[in-house]
């Protein structure tokens, strides 16, 4: 019988520098970037919290300021616009800081995503954990996607990536699986590889920005050499994981927006416009 614990936490890689969206991310980390009034690294963490969890661990570096001040108090602000019209404006995010608690630590080298991962170790923990990569900005009709996922974890207590049917040549753009449906939209995940050609490309089912994690991925990080453009791939450490049967894939409920690039940015824009 597995151990399945509770998630409670979730890890944020954010130490990335957002080339795609220079010059506005030349002084201001991309996960700062607002779809309308929002950044997205604030509706990444609001998803985690309706998904159940209340520590939310982000990895920063260099230059990313500007996330830790986001989810602290600004005195002067707060003094100045308190019992005025505009007080409403912070509701949501004052009633954020006060139901979860921040964690940080600092990656030192831009090692790819593998590492940014392992970095956070220490804030995890020997327990499961989901990461959520802020620029893939989801939406459900139903509940969100992490608790989707956690919820086939909990049946399962296997690790859970979340993929999506992608245009066969974007192959390149993404982490691609294959895999044995064992029910609707569940995959068993045989193999993976991280940005293959699309000749090279087991499938057209892409691996999207949420992860559910057992602990055991941290020793084999560790041991992960770097792959594709040079870096320590999560998806190489987790095949190591699903050769054993231990990785599902989840074709979610929902759409993502891919606010790292400037049309999925434009298209998460005008989504959230026309729904004011
Ligand atoms: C990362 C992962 C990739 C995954 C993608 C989802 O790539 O390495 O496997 O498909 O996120 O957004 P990146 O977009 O950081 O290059």
């Amino acid at each position: 019988m597995k151990n399945i614990k509770n998630i409670k936490k979730c890890l944020f890689p954010a130490a990335g520098y957002g080339t795609r969206f220079l010059p506005a991310t030349k002084a201001i980390p991309k996960e700062m970037l607002p779809i309308l009034t929002k950044p997205l690294i604030q509706y990444a963490v609001e998803e985690a919290k309706r998904a159940g969890m209340d520590t939310m661990a982000i990895v920063t570096g260099r230059g990313k300021k500007a996330i830790e001040d986001h989810f602290d108090i600004s005195y002067e602000l707060e003094h100045q616009i308190k019992g005025t019209t505009k007080e409403h404006y912070l509701t949501d995010i004052r009633s954020l800081m006060d139901s979860v608690t921040f964690t940080y630590v600092r990656q030192v080298a831009m090692k790819g995503l593998g590492d940014a991962i392992l970095t956070g170790r220490s804030l995890i923990g020997d327990e499961p954990f989901a990461v959520v990569l802020a620029d893939d900005l989801c939406i459900s009709s139903s509940h969100g996607v992490l608790s989707q996922m956690i919820e086939v974890y909990k049946k399962h207590g296997k690790s859970v990536v979340a993929i999506e049917t992608i245009d066969p040549g974007d192959t390149g753009k993404y982490g691609i699986i294959d895999g044995t449906e064992i029910s609707p939209n569940l995959y068993q995940i045989t193999d993976m590889v991280e940005k293959p050609s699309p000749a090279n490309a087991p499938s057209d089912m892409a691996i999207i920005g949420r992860y559910i994690l057992t602990p055991d991925i941290f020793d084999i990080l560790k041991q992960t050499k770097p792959g594709v453009g040079g870096e320590v791939q999560i998806t190489d450490a987790l095949l190591q994981l699903a050769k054993k049967g231990e990785v599902l894939g989840l074709h979610f409920d929902g759409r993502r927006f891919d606010c790292g690039s400037i049309d999925g940015f434009v298209e998460a824009t005008n989504y959230f416009a026309s729904k004011l």
